[in-house]
């Protein structure tokens, strides 16, 4: 996948992996990641699809409808990108921190959804439900924040809930904070994110 690597400067701290929204790409979250935990080494991922050439990481029928095959390809397809670049630069396959903002967040929910230890923490900006009727693999604790927005548009609240209590059901220690800037990243919920990380790494 294309991608970019920096190096932190503790190398005791957890990787960051940050997945962007529609249309971004492999530097935009690398500011987030900064903010968040400074010392961390980064990796940046620009997903593998494009949509009237804006880059995504998985393809999808029409706005909040998922081509649900690229989705499970596409999920299974960062899964082994993620194990490939741990070898290749070195860091700590299990001790990763996924971090991303709305398609970004899906395919990370996605991961959630169907691996087991696919991460070692979830942070999660205006994530969907990646699919619904399945089973998910337990998750026993895997701390997970959740932004969501009480006015966003492109997710109701009963989605960000329902999100929240499939991941709970499967074990999962979910933070679930409300903003109310509609579908946008915002900075209070990024010092909110950088809060939940102090507490739980
Ligand atoms: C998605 O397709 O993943 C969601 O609709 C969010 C978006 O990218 O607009």
């Amino acid at each position: 996948m294309k991608h970019v690597f920096v190096q932190g400067s503790s190398p005791a701290a957890p990787t960051f992996v940050m997945f962007h929204g529609t249309g971004g790409n492999e530097h935009d979250l690398l500011p987030i990641a900064e903010m968040i935990s400074p010392g961390s080494s980064v990796l940046g991922l620009r997903g593998n699809v494009l949509e009237n050439g804006m880059p995504r990481f998985f393809r999808r029928l029409t706005e909040g409808v998922f081509d649900e095959q690229d989705l499970i390809a596409r999920t299974d397809e960062v899964k082994a990108y993620l194990d490939e670049a741990a070898k290749e630069y070195g860091f700590d396959r299990g001790s990763l921190i996924a971090v991303g903002y709305s398609n970004g967040a899906n395919i990370i929910a996605s991961l959630l959804f169907h691996y087991a230890s696919a991460v070692k923490g979830a942070i999660l900006f205006h994530p969907m439900v990646p699919r619904r009727g399945i089973e998910l693999p337990a998750s026993p604790g895997l701390p997970v924040f959740i932004g969501a927005g009480t006015n966003d548009p492109l997710v109701r609240s009963a989605e960000s809930e329902e999100l929240t209590g499939l991941l709970e059901k499967a074990g999962a220690a979910v933070t679930l904070h409300w903003g109310h800037q509609g579908h946008q990243l915002s900075r209070s919920e990024v010092e909110a994110a950088q809060a939940w990380y102090k507490e739980h790494f």
